[in-house]
Parts: structure tokens; C-alpha cells; sequence
């Protein structure tokens, strides 16, 4: 049977674009559900598009019930995969999927995460703090913000003269490229 990825997204999803092309004809695994805790974001649009369904939810039904979780395990999904998705974890999800919940973080953690460090402010910071060097970091989620286990590193150079929209624009091909293959990789560890 095909592995069966979940998505989550707050905002644009062009990880969840990325991850949803790469498995759109893959034969061991699948996306099942694309799921956002904000009903304008463009990631439903681009689930829309692969024809594969989602799941819009609220604080309340995210921190106080079992319905994600009960949902995800309904739908046997194997591994959860955050892509843009702004909320801590709540505790009963990271215990239904114990080492099966992924991030993906536009900065070299554990140098510039935490709660709040998300989108441009994570590269103003890299900018302002006069850093040599950025990139991405893909790593198991716990109970902090950008805390788990490191699975992978990429890194490019800051070049002088480097404004923000370029090296958000680096650090998103880097993402773009490696994300759903590493995806891939975990899913061929599991039987
Ligand atoms: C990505 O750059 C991702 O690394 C970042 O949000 C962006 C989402 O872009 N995540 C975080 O900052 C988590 N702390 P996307 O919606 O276009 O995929």
C-alpha cells in the first residue's frame, strides 16, 4: 500500500506545491490530506488543484478535541508534514505520530528559531546579525517551536549587498529542492 503523507499549511503552500508534484505519480507514496488552520490560504487552492482533499480547522477543535488527530488516523496516514504551518503542535498529536511529524524551518537552527521567527523576520535577522552564511533545516517536531532532531541541512553563502528577497529567494529553492525528497527518504525507512 502507498505511504500517505499529511500536509499542513497556514499560507501559500509553495512547499505543499512542491511535495504535491513530486508525489503526484509516485507509486509508493501519496498527499491524502492538505490540512490549515486558516481558511484563505492558498494551499486549499492548490490541493484543490491535485484533486486531494483538505481539512480547515480552529483553535478549538485543534487544541481542545481529538479530531485532527482522529481524522489522520482514520485516513492511516503515515507521516505529517509541516510546511508553512504557524501553531505549535499540541501534545496529543505528537504522541499519535511519535517521530512522524516534519518541518521545515527557512534558517540554519537551532541559530534563528523560536516562537515568532517565521517568513521575512527570520531573514532581517539573518541580514541585521551580519551572517555569512544561511539556509534551511528539516527536523522532527516536539513540543517547542523548531526544537526536534535535525534530518537535514542545505546552506548557501550571504553574498555583500544581499537584500532579503534574495536570500528568501535562495533559501526557497533549497527548500523547494530538497523537501520532498527527503520526504521520500523517511517514507522508504518505515515498512
Ligand atoms: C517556508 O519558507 C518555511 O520554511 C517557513 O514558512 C515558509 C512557508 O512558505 N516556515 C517557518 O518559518 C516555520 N517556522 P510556503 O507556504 O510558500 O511553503
Amino acid at each position: 500500500m502507498k505511504k500517505r503523507i499529511a500536509i499542513f499549511a497556514s499560507g501559500s503552500g509553495s512547499n505543499a506545491q512542491k511535495i504535491m508534484e513530486h508525489f503526484k505519480y509516485a507509486n509508493d507514496a501519496e498527499v491524502a490530506l492538505v490540512l490549515s488552520n486558516n481558511a484563505d490560504a492558498y494551499v486549499l487552492q492548490r490541493a484543490d488543484n491535485f484533486e486531494i482533499p483538505s481539512h480547515i480547522f480552529d483553535r478549538h477543535e485543534f487544541y481542545q478535541t481529538d479530531e485532527v488527530v482522529d481524522l489522520l488516523k482514520r485516513l492511516e496516514i503515515d507521516l505529517v508534514v509541516l510546511a508553512g504551518f504557524l501553531w505549535l503542535v499540541p501534545d496529543n498529536l505528537l504522541k499519535a505520530f511519535p517521530n512522524k511529524i516534519i518541518n521545515i524551518h527557512p534558517a540554519l537552527l537551532p541559530k534563528y528559531g523560536g516562537k515568532g521567527m517565521y517568513g521575512d523576520r527570520v531573514h532581517q535577522a539573518v541580514l541585521d546579525a551580519g551572517e555569512e552564511e544561511h539556509g534551511i533545516t528539516i527536523h522532527f517536531v516536539n513540543e517547542n517551536f523548531d526544537e526536534g532532531e535535525v534530518i537535514y541541512q542545505a546552506r548557501f553563502r550571504v553574498e555583500p549587498g544581499d537584500t532579503l528577497e534574495q536570500i528568501k529567494f535562495n533559501g526557497q529553492q533549497l527548500e523547494h529542492l530538497h523537501y520532498p525528497k527527503i520526504i521520500e527518504n523517511l517514507l522508504k525507512k518505515y515498512n
